[in-house]
């Protein structure tokens, strides 16, 4: 388990792995995400499986501290053995749980482990430009733009452009994006 001030990170289970695909499902998620297709029970199932045998992945599930509820999950992925840089994804399902610190804090704890306990150099995120409420959650991380992809993704009848955001583990803390310093390291 990692914990923030507001979340702990624990090990993704096959229970929390059906609620996640609920979640995924919704209109609202695909068009956040970028998902054309809706994810199949049977795809869902081969994925999470596939879990077990990706050296390059680490999933974790959001919990608040305050309470037991399952809301989210938070990973690393592409782990790469040599540039030393993952790709980081985030997708809180639960919309209650939203607008509350809770994925900013998440993405603070999944920066943490993948520095210090991972020895990464770089952790990189795909951001839709029509997702504010991401991008600010990013930023808010440590996270800084490095590159936008034109047209990137077909999201609901149009093409959008996908931002390109990255941490380093040189970057000083707190970002230039925290006018007041929240947390120190
Ligand atoms: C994106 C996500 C991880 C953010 O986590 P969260 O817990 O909701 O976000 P936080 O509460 O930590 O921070 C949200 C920030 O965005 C801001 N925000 C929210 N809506 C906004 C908008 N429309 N425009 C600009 N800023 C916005 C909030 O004000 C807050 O910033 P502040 O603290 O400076 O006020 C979560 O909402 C989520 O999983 N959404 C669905 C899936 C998704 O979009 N995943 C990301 C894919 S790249």
């Amino acid at each position: 388990m990692y914990r923030g001030k507001l979340v702990t990170l624990r090990p993704f289970t096959e229970a929390e792995s059906a609620r996640y695909l609920e979640w995924l499902n919704t209109a609202e998620s695909s068009s956040q995400l970028g998902r054309a297709l809706p994810v199949t029970p049977l795809e869902h199932q081969a994925w999470y499986e596939g879990l077990v045998d990706r050296h390059d992945a680490v999933v974790f599930s959001v919990y608040p501290e305050e309470d037991s509820r399952y809301i989210g999950n938070v990973w690393l992925w592409k782990v790469h053995p040599i540039h030393r840089s993952a790709e980081l994804r985030i997708f809180l399902g639960d919309p209650e749980a939203r607008g509350r610190g809770y994925g900013t804090d998440a993405c603070r704890v999944l920066l943490d482990f993948a520095f210090r306990r991972l020895n990464l150099h770089k952790v990189y995120v795909y951001v839709l430009a029509s997702n504010p409420r991401a991008r600010r959650t990013f930023e808010k991380s440590g996270f800084r733009e490095e590159g936008l992809l034109r047209d990137e993704f077909y999201v609901d009848g149009s093409y959008r452009d996908v931002i390109r955001m990255s941490a380093l583990a040189t970057d000083p803390w707190p970002p230039p994006a925290l006018a007041t310093p929240e947390v120190s390291q």
